[in-house]
């Protein structure tokens, strides 16, 4: 794994340029899925600011199981249709949440989660593979320029599953 860029605190843009750069680096010097995961959610927490919790919940015969992540312990399984995470999942589409306090069935895992972006993930076979989660103590905090990005992350993935 090379060596990070330093975080701008003045660009976002500029880090998560950073951080799809980085990510796509490990994918290219590495075949291991979960260690790549496991370095994604790393990568992904340094160069999102204000962010709690960043990880991966995978698909495992219909339900959404616990992978690699980065933050406090959270909720191991997720079926399909629950929160926000068995939302994106069952509907495969990304959901950004403003405020996941009026999100319906929203699961707190960490209290001090109050908005959230989820992207699925899908396999060759049009089958969701998992879901990116990343979660945020600021409300609102993830907006369309976020959105861009994750998607080339999730982007990355996909072409390495
Ligand atoms: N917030 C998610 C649950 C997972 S944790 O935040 C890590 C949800 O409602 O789907």
């Amino acid at each position: 794994m090379n060596e990070l860029n330093k975080v701008d605190i003045e660009n976002r843009e500029q880090n998560y340029k950073y951080m799809v750069y980085a990510i796509k680096d490990q994918f290219e010097n590495e075949k291991d899925l979960i260690a790549n995961l496991s370095n994604a959610s790393a990568i992904i927490k340094f160069y999102i600011d204000d962010c709690n919790w960043a990880g991966f919940y995978l698909n495992k015969e219909d339900t959404l199981v616990l992978g690699p992540f980065q933050g406090l312990p959270a909720c191991i399984r997720i079926p399909s249709g629950r929160g926000v995470c068995g939302t994106a999942f069952k509907e495969k589409k990304v959901h950004r949440v403003f405020n996941v306090h009026e999100f319906e069935g929203h699961i707190a895992c960490d209290g001090a989660s109050n908005s959230e972006i989820v992207l699925p993930i899908i396999d060759k076979n049009s089958n969701v593979f998992g879901v990116l989660d990343i979660d945020s103590p600021s409300i609102g905090r993830f907006t369309e320029l976020e959105e861009k990005y994750l998607i080339q992350v999730v982007k990355v993935i996909e072409e390495n599953l």
